[in-house]
């Protein structure tokens, strides 16, 4: 597996894999690292659609991150990634540095606009306008006929969508379900952040996730109904802060008055000083 640290170098390698004679083109699978088992489902989905074309990007990107977060201390495990990915089926790394990314006068960003203020980016301003641009970024590099991403980040996937769409790139978008560890809790990078004790209090999201869940397979489908619902789950658990929890449709990202299929239930909170994500997509 070979491991490319430029733009140039990115594009090259697709270039000549699509010159191979084969029809099928490539496949980007965009990560921060710290890669877990979430993280492989995505490559192992890559490397099944597009065996020996699938690059995986590993690259913590500033630009989504605010002024107070954990941009210098997100978790960097870049030896242990490598070997994962291999192990999934990667065909190359690419591991840019940020300056390879954003070039010194670098002035240009993708901002999808109303998505972008919805959920995450209501408490995290800035944040999907950076996950535009560099994702528009690698997809301009990589020139991917699929992209993978998990709908852990479901906002995240909204926000992609629209600008695929927009930009007209002809990227697909591949969704894949979401990993859990065996209680529930949804595997992420930021796990790692939390003690014995709020790894205990983040089962709060999971669970309000599956008692929703729950309550629209007994019938219930008024969002008011299951954002109380979940309410109460967190209410059980006094050390979490909720930061959201709410009912939309998933291409807009508006609230809506009832569940339908396809609507997402999406929740973030606060557990110590790390925060986390879950949802669910009603069926
Ligand atoms: P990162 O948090 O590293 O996630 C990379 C991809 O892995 C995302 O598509 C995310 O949804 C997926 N993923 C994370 N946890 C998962 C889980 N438990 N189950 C399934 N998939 C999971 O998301 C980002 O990086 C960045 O915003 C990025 C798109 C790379 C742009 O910088």
């Amino acid at each position: 597996m070979q491991i490319l640290r430029t733009v140039e170098e990115l594009r090259q390698w697709s270039r000549a894999r699509r010159c191979e004679g084969t029809d099928s083109g490539i496949a980007l699978v965009p990560t921060m690292g710290a890669l877990h088992a979430g993280h492989a489902s995505l490559i192992r989905a890559a490397a099944e659609a597009r065996p020996g074309r699938v690059a995986v990007s590993i690259f913590v990107n500033p630009t989504q991150f605010g002024p107070n977060e954990d941009f210098a201390r997100y978790p960097r495990t870049f030896a242990a990634d490598c070997a994962l990915a291999e192990r999934e089926g990667a065909t190359v790394i690419f591991a840019p540095s940020v300056e390879e990314m954003y070039p010194a006068g670098a002035a240009t960003f993708v901002d999808v606009e109303a998505l972008s203020d919805r959920l995450d980016g209501a408490s995290r301003p800035g944040h999907f306008r950076g996950v535009a641009t560099v994702v528009a970024k690698l997809l301009i590099t990589a020139e991917a006929d699929l992209a993978f991403f998990g709908q852990k980040d479901a906002a995240q996937v909204a926000v992609l969508r629209r600008m695929v769409a927009d930009l007209r790139s002809g990227t697909k978008i591949v969704v894949c379900p979401i990993v859990r560890e065996g209680d529930g809790l949804a595997l992420s990078s930021r796990n790692v952040y939390l003690s014995a004790a709020e790894r205990k209090q983040a089962l709060a999201l999971s669970r309000a996730v599956w008692w929703v869940e729950k309550s629209v397979a007994g019938g219930e489908r008024q969002s008011a109904v299951l954002i109380e619902a979940a309410r109460n789950v967190f209410a059980e658990v006094p050390e979490v802060r909720v930061d959201y929890i709410e009912i939309v449709d998933w291409d807009t990202l508006w609230p809506v008055r009832s569940a339908a299929k396809g609507t997402l239930f999406a929740v973030a909170a606060w557990v110590g000083k790390t925060r986390l994500i879950d949802n669910t997509i009603i069926n």
